[in-house]
């Protein structure tokens, strides 16, 4: 889902006639039981929607009331969900007279009073957005030293649940601030005297789980979530040890749901719902209700998910194992049953099981299972286990079972298969067929079907006349795959059939393998950072690309520095790691800087090393922290495989200290290409400040605002720009003597050190004779100084209606930037 137009309204200032706010008869609710009763707000984990992760600042009075709307007709209201929450940018970007919050009038033409009505009389409640600091996050007025004032208007508009954020909170960083800057909004709501469920959004950085509860009903364990698969995998490791601090009325909050935005699979979305139900999360739709899809309210609406979710025990799940991406859950529930999670968090099929004993279930003869996906019941001996697909998660709802001969018993059937390699002699995949349940197998079978063309051949016998409890059947086949198959991910489908109990009668147990067949890089000298490697281990999140390796989760680095030298380009890891290419004998050289990133000073030294096959092509010997970048060249000549491998220590000690080590500007050379022939992909630089400020200016009347060429940030020569905002912020940029043709581009490029407050940003270009203005591509950054490239897709880029964007035309380009401070830009370019 795309966040758009944020800022669309600033250029138009000057035409935009004020608007005094809506005026609303001052009568306030009558007040409600005293917001003391705080556990009771939120006796089970809130359930609701917010408009943020699908629509950004996008919100309005009609969002708010046709999601209400849908809430009641789709059976979402139910099934639960109450709470209808705006998120940021619903009010005025400065203060009333009265120094009271006022909504936008454009976006809330009937004030928030308007939208609290509405949804109250659907039965259903409002939540609302502010910040504990001078600024929300996108930099409307925040409530640090207004909490009082603000409290009482929320309560005054009917409000019952408040997302309290961090942005621009003028924090000195101690756990105390945030302690008073949080408990200053409790106590002001308690005055205020309307219930409100508080939230409070402070991404775990004061590790509020040891001592929020008391504070608010539920507070955020993580950064902000996004719509993709290594964010969820983060979040879920940060956010499942922490079942320790959550209970009735306070609640471990790992951000909100980003089922139906499209960027993850059905698979992933399924595990989302999944482990926020076992971690007693709330559970708060991301996504846009009114056009999802039928999968989606499926998802959202899976009642028996939502009985763990909503359980009145209110645990959260107990990390019983986590062993190598594999990860299983126990959630005890009001009725003596427990809800066991699989969760396979690898990128392969993986059986996933637990002793019953290792869990809270009580002893017995065996155990019955009800899937919540697929409502199939089963019963196993002593092992709760799954064939769990890559990235999936089973949840069964087990109780102990006295009689198990009349269920059919859990048969799982696992795989394994290495990497394929089209028009070679063939891998080789295991399968392991297990039977968990009580009671003996009969004449069990196992077949593989590969897709067509394929071949799959078994080399060992694929039947076995018993099995009894916990004992399988180890089948190892043959796979080919033609050659001319293009590299990707294809499935292998896997069944077992078997006899059980009395006689004649029978059952199947089926399972998906994704395989991965791979090609070798295209002929030409190449970023190695735009080469898809077969895989990777790291050993903190994962390996970055264009940015180093911040150590925690995707995303998180700034961009790769050693010795003060900035490189765009580049792999960021913590040792030890390595990332793997097929090359297919097809490549012969890499070319590459590597050195310990200067974010993260280190007391050991670390080892870089470039294997062609086995054998070490280069390696960098002992480089310690501070040592400018050492340069290595491999020859590949003939290597079916590279391999990039980091450890800390000397060369081959391995000890373990996680060190942050790049590769810096990695060149990979393939199908002949000499070396000095250009590196794709190539770009095109529009602005470098090499010899100034090329232009660059405010595109609305300054506020405090202005340009300056500076040397103190730059990623291409030795000169960047200093930008320097105000907290509401502009537009920067600049409008060429010539229009530029970027005709062809696909994607906008700049490199950014954000100012002391992170940045808000957006960006635009102006297009044809008329200099219309299209824009998009909204990000949010919250971590103060770090440095990014910037990358956006020109389909990103809104124009208004009428107006195509003409890339051979381009008049102007603009970025905006805000939240105050110095922000530093450099090298603006295409690719
Ligand atoms: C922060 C929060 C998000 C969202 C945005 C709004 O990033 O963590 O959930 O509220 O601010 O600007």
């Amino acid at each position: 889902m795309k966040r758009r137009g944020l800022f669309a309204a600033l250029l138009t200032v000057a035409l935009v006639v004020t608007v005094a706010p809506v005026a609303h008869a001052a009568a306030a609710e009558p007040p409600g039981p005293s917001s003391t009763a705080d556990a009771q707000l939120a006796a089970v984990p809130p359930m609701g929607f917010n408009n943020w992760n699908a629509f950004g600042c996008e919100v309005n009075e009609a969002l708010i009331q046709q999601t209400a709307d849908v809430f009641v007709s789709s059976g979402l209201k139910d099934a639960g969900y109450e709470y209808v929450n705006i998120d940021d940018c619903w009010s005025q970007r400065e203060r009333g007279a009265d120094g009271r919050l006022v909504a936008d009038p454009v976006k809330f033409p009937n004030g928030i009073r308007g939208v609290a009505d509405y949804v109250h009389g659907k039965g259903l409640k409002l939540g609302i957005y502010g910040d504990a600091g001078t600024k929300t996050c996108a930099g409307y007025p925040g409530s640090l030293g207004h909490e009082e004032l603000d409290a009482r208007t929320w309560a005054e508009w009917g409000v019952d649940y408040l997302k309290y954020d961090n942005c621009n909170n003028q924090s000195d960083g101690s756990q105390a601030d945030y302690i008073r800057r949080y408990t200053a909004m409790r106590d002001a709501i308690a005055a205020a005297g309307r219930p409100m469920v508080y939230s409070i959004c402070e991404w775990g950085t004061s590790k509020p789980w040891t001592w929020a509860n008391g504070v608010g009903q539920l507070w955020r364990t993580t950064g902000d979530i996004s719509d993709n698969w290594p964010s969820l995998r983060s979040i879920i490791a940060q956010n499942a040890p922490l079942y320790p601090y959550a209970g009735p009325g306070h609640w471990n909050d790992p951000d909100m749901l980003e089922i139906g935005n499209g960027e993850m699979t059905g698979t992933e979305y399924r595990t989302h719902m999944s482990m926020w139900a076992m971690m007693a999360a709330p559970l708060i739709i991301g996504t846009d209700l009114r056009t999802a899809s039928a999968e989606t309210l499926a998802i959202l609406g899976n009642r028996q998910i939502i009985a763990v979710d909503q359980d009145r025990l209110g645990v959260q799940g107990t990390v019983v194992s986590d062993d190598a991406g594999l990860m299983v859950l126990d959630k005890p529930l009001a009725n003596g049953d427990h809800a066991i999670a699989l969760y396979n968090s690898t990128d392969t099929l993986a059986t996933v099981g637990v002793k019953a004993s290792a869990t809270g279930l009580r002893r017995a003869p065996a155990y019955r299972m009800r899937d919540l996906w697929t409502g199939g019941v089963l019963q196993a001996k002593t092992t709760i286990s799954a064939a769990v697909p890559a990235h999936g998660t089973v949840v069964y709802r087990v109780r102990p079972l006295a009689g198990p001969h009349a269920v059919a018993p859990s048969v799982t059937v696992g795989a394994a298969l290495a990497t394929l390699v089209p028009g070679t002699g063939g891998a080789t995949l295991s399968t392991t067929v297990t039977n968990r349940g009580a009671g003996e197998l009969r004449d069990v079978a196992v077949a593989a079907q590969a897709p067509a063309g394929w071949t799959l051949t078994a080399t060992t016998p694929t039947t076995g006349r018993r099995l009894r409890t916990d004992k399988s059947l180890a089948v190892a086949w043959t796979v080919g795959v033609p050659e001319g198959t293009p590299a990707g991910r294809y499935p292998i489908a896997l069944t077992a059939t078997y006899g059980w109990g009395p006689p004649g009668r029978t059952a199947h147990s089926e399972s998906e393998l994704v395989s991965t067949v791979v090609s070798a890089p295209a002929d030409g000298n190449r970023h190695l950072s735009t080469v898809a490697p077969v895989d990777s281990h790291n050993a903190r999140g994962p390996v970055e690309v264009d940015q180093g390796n911040g150590g925690d989760t995707g995303g998180d680095g700034s961009l790769i520095t050693i010795a003060g030298r900035v490189y765009t380009r580049g792999l960021g890891t913590t040792t030890a790691s390595e990332i793997r290419y097929y090359l297919g004998g097809r490549c012969s050289r890499l070319s590459t800087d590597v050195g310990i990133d200067d974010a993260a000073p280190s007391t050991v030294p670390a080892t870089f090393t470039v294997y062609a096959d086995e054998t070490a092509a280069a390696t960098s010997g002992p480089v310690n922290s501070g040592d400018a970048p050492r340069s290595l060249v491999a020859d590949l000549t003939g290597a079916t495989w590279l391999r990039l491998a980091t450890v800390s220590g000397d060369a081959g000690t391995g000890a373990a200290t996680a060190v942050q080590t790049d590769w810096a500007a990695p060149v990979l050379t393939c199908g002949g290409a000499a070396p000095d022939d250009p590196v794709l992909p190539e770009s095109r630089t529009l602005f470098s400040f090499e010899s100034g400020t090329d232009g660059w200016t405010t595109a609305n009347p300054p506020d405090g605002e202005g340009v300056a060429r500076s040397a103190d940030f730059h990623t291409d020569g030795g000169y960047g720009l200093a930008v320097t905002t105000s907290a509401g912020g502009n537009w920067f940029g600049s409008r060429p003597a010539a229009p530029l043709d970027l005709s062809g581009r696909t994607t906008f490029k700049f490199d950014l050190r954000a100012g002391g407050a992170g940045t808000v940003g957006e960006i635009a270009v102006q297009v044809g004779s008329a200099g219309s203005w299209c824009q998009g591509g909204f990000w949010t950054w919250t971590n103060p100084g770090a440095s990014r490239t910037v990358t956006r897709h020109l389909t990103d880029i809104d124009c208004p209606l009428g107006v195509t964007l003409d890339l051979s035309q381009v008049t102007g380009i603009w970025i905006f930037l805000n939240t105050g401070g110095v922000h530093h830009v450099d090298n603006l370019r295409v690719e």
